[in-house]
Order: C-alpha cells, then structure tokens, then sequence
C-alpha cells in the first residue's frame, strides 16, 4: 500500500490505473470493523481501493470533538495493509485546506442540511459536503462506499452527487454492529463503563419502535422512542420517523419509513437509525 499525503502525489500514482475501476473509501480514521466492511464492499467492486483519512476541520463545530479526535495513522495503515488497500492518502490540513478555512469554497446541500443532525449540528454537513467533493475532485473514483450508520449524510451525499452531476456511483455499506447491537463508532470508546452498558438500548428501542410502525402514528411512536430513551438516562437530541428514500414526512406513497436517532449519554452524542417497510397508520374505525 501506497501511503500519499499530497494531492499531486495522489493524481499521480491514480494516473496510470485510470483505465481500472477505482473506488474511494472517504474516512476520518480511527478505523473499526465498520470502515474495514466498507472497504471489503470497495474491494469487490473495484481494480483499485483509495481509503482517505482526513479528521475534516469544516465539519466539526466550534465545541465539538475535532481536538479530541481520536487518531491512530499508524494502526490504521496496518489494517488497511491488511484489508487489501492500495493507496491511502492522508493529506494534512494545509495540504487540503491551503487557504484559510474561513476563505475556502463551500458546497450546501439546501435543506435536508439543517435538519436532524444538521439542526443541532451547524454548518456539519456544509462540512461533509465540501470535503467529499473534493475527495472526489481529487481522486476522482468510479465508485465511492459510505456507511448507512450516517443515514443523513449518505442521503445528503447522494443528493450533492446528483445536483452537481459527478460521475461517481455511490454504494452504501450496511452498519455493524458489536453483539449486542451498539452501532460501531469511533466515538463509542468515550463512553464510560456504565454508559457503555447502557448504550445498547439506543438500537433496541429504535428496533421495538419500529415493530409498532403502523400501529400507532408516527410521530407519536418518535416522542415515545425518545421519552422511553429519555426515562433510560440519555438525553434524547432528535428521534423522527420519515420516508427513507426522501427524509420527508411518510405520506401514502412512502414504501419504507427510517427511524433516525441521535442521543447523548453523558458526553457521547451516539447516533443510529433502522429502516422498515412502511405500513401507515390506519386508525380503527369506533
Ligand atoms: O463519515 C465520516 O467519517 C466523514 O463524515 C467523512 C464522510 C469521511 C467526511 O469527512
């Protein structure tokens, strides 16, 4: 594997397999065995796997995590030799970033950025939304894989794509989960032990929630997920039921709802979703 931290050197060593199926894995680092299956998934479908590691500055808020973020280049090169890779590239901020951030172009996906994780995350997906293009832009892949487990974000990912016209398929990668059902997370490892117990309710209650799709209305069901979440010792950010392929209200043509979550425990903002078959609420006749 190839490890690149400049983006002449990148476009360079990508210049003579451009007749091959390249596809990018866009991360943050810290990998776990969620980025390791969208690598696998990269693996099958292309000749050539880049995988980026870049803790992006843009998408981070002000008192938000970006110092604290954990980074571990040197066991993530390992097990991306590991996984088959064949170019990492891990420019540093001047290298992706040579003007000031505040100076630097940005791409905005209109409204579904400033809902859900958007709305109490400002600027966040302003911030995805640049740096994926330009992951794009440079390395320029036939195929980009990105987690389900960003619902939002995949969503908001796929629409950037289609409004600007790149020519990049994205393929979304199912998320893993550790046994007892906690979405896998870089952030999952600040949680302290009693939160760590607790943190897999956040799945199981979004799991009973969607078993009672259909039989009450929806936005019901989302204030009793977060009330039940609430009552359980975490502090309920957003919990909403809307149609998966939009992220708009279901309406009567919905075929699959998404319940969407994010949720504190202490300082640890988890977040996960599920998608189901929608069925809607058809309230009995008295
Ligand atoms: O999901 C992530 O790790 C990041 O948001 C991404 C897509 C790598 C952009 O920085």
């Amino acid at each position: 594997m190839d490890t690149v931290t400049q983006i002449a050197a990148l476009r360079e060593r990508l210049a003579a397999c451009r007749s091959q199926r390249i596809a990018l894995v866009p991360t943050m680092g810290n990998l776990h065995a969620g980025h390791l299956a969208l690598v696998a998934q990269a693996r099958r479908a292309a000749d050539v796997v880049v995988v980026s590691i870049f803790v992006n500055p843009l998408q981070f808020g002000e008192n938000e995590d970006l110092a604290q973020y954990p980074r571990t280049l040197a066991a993530d090169q390992a097990a991306l030799v590991q996984a088959g890779v064949d170019v990492l590239f891990s420019p540093s901020v001047s290298a992706l970033y040579p003007r000031p951030l505040t100076d630097q172009t940005q791409v905005s996906v209109p409204g579904i950025s400033d809902l859900f994780c958007g709305a109490s995350r400002p600027g966040h997906f302003v911030g995805v939304a640049t740096v994926v293009c330009k992951l794009l832009n440079i390395v320029q892949p036939d195929i980009a894989v990105f987690g389900r487990k960003d619902y939002q974000q995949l969503h908001i990912v796929r629409q950037m794509v289609f409004d600007l016209a790149l020519p990049v398929q994205i393929l979304a990668a199912e998320t893993v989960r550790e046994p007892d059902g906690l979405a896998l997370s870089s952030r999952n490892q600040y949680l302290s032990p009693a939160e760590r117990a607790l943190a897999p309710l956040l799945f199981q209650q979004i799991q009973h929630t969607a078993a009672q799709l259909g039989k009450m209305p929806p936005d019901r069901l989302a204030s009793e997920l977060a009330e039940g979440l609430d009552a359980a010792g975490f502090c309920t950010d957003y919990a909403r039921i809307v149609d998966a392929d939009k992220l708009i209200p279901l309406h009567s043509g919905s075929e699959h709802a998404v319940i969407l979550v994010a949720a504190w425990l202490g300082q640890t903002r988890l977040i996960d979703n599920d998608v189901v078959p929608y069925f809607s609420f058809q309230p009995e006749e008295s």
